[in-house]
């Protein structure tokens, strides 16, 4: 079997997965406790946090930081490096988000809002304030989350895919603007992950996946959501080498949007949020793109 690298001396001891508590968060926390890295990890709810940290230390023997904080908080740089204490982040992973979804102009615009503040405002913030320290130090490691939902315009999630999008972007600049300091950066793209947050999703619209990964049945040429855990072991074996500017969870999303590529923007928009737009639909008692989903 391969051996893991040593990420504590590629790039220092300590990493930071924002929202690191549960799912995907804590199974990419995981796989760097397993490259030898110290953790903080930070999410809104201090119960889980304390469970996933002393997994951590229980498997990995890692030394391990919680940090309680609300992403949409205005003044979230002041509260994480409180809770930091003066622990430098070496590697940092901005992977939490909010994903209100419904027709835009249904929706109030606060719920819009609240979606801008967690997924551009914070990680501007945040990625900015770690990202100086790391150029300084000459080493880092950075990877913003994003959402296949970011890739082109989708129904009900207008505000959601724009937050997405941005966070693409943004990391795939700092791939550009950080390796000659030293810094590695890119952007991991991500689509349907069997995570609880997603599961509760499905079970808002009570499609076929909200009681299961893998339900019977599923009409031809539905896709099976992922494993948390299968998505963040694709993103390091990426990583281990040398980086991309963007890293697909799973190389059949990379064959989706290839294909997907030959189609007209017009054709690419329509196909998806047809799809989404039918789910909505069937939600029970909902109104046309009414319902408080997410
Ligand atoms: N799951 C999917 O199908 C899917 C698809 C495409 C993209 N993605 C992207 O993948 C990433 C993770 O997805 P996921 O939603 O499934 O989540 P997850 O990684 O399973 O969990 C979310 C983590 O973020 C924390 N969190 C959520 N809202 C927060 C807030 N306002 N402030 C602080 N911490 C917060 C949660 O803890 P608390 O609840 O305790 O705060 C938890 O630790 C997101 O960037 C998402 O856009 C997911």
């Amino acid at each position: 079997m391969r051996e893991n690298p040593d990420y504590a001396a590629r790039y220092g001891k300590w990493a930071m997965v924002i929202g690191g508590s549960y799912g995907l968060g804590e199974a990419l926390a995981r796989e760097l406790a397993r490259r030898g890295m110290n953790l903080v990890i930070t999410a809104r709810g201090q119960d889980k946090l304390d469970a996933a940290a002393a997994r951590l230390r229980a498997d990995f023997g890692v030394e391990t930081k919680t940090i309680a904080a609300d992403l949409s908080d205005p003044g979230i740089l002041d509260v994480m490096l409180s809770g930091l204490g003066g622990t430098p982040v070496d590697f940092l992973i901005y992977n939490a988000a909010l994903e209100h979804g419904g027709e835009f102009i249904v929706q109030d615009v606060e719920r819009h809002l609240a979606n801008i503040q967690v997924n551009c405002v914070a990680p501007t913030i945040l990625v900015h304030h770690f990202a100086r320290g790391m150029a300084e130090r000459g080493r880092g490691g950075i990877v913003i989350s994003s959402s296949l939902g970011g890739a082109q315009g989708l129904y009900a999630w207008a505000s959601y895919g724009a937050s997405k999008s941005y966070e693409n972007l943004l990391g795939q600049a700092l791939w550009y603007e950080l390796k000659p300091k030293g810094v590695d950066a890119t952007t991991f793209m991500i689509g349907s992950t069997y995570t609880p947050s997603f599961q509760r999703n499905q079970k808002l619209r009570q499609t076929p996946f909200a009681e299961t990964r893998t339900p019977e049945g599923l009409p031809e040429g539905a896709q099976v959501p992922q494993d948390p855990e299968e998505a963040a072991a694709n993103l390091f074996a990426r990583l281990d080498g040398e980086w991309p500017p963007m890293v697909y969870a799973n190389p059949r999303d990379e064959e989706n949007a290839n294909r997907m590529a030959a189609l007209s923007l017009a054709e690419r928009i329509t196909l998806t949020s047809d799809a989404v737009r039918k789910s909505f639909e069937a939600a029970p008692g909902a109104k046309r793109g009414e319902p408080q989903l997410m």
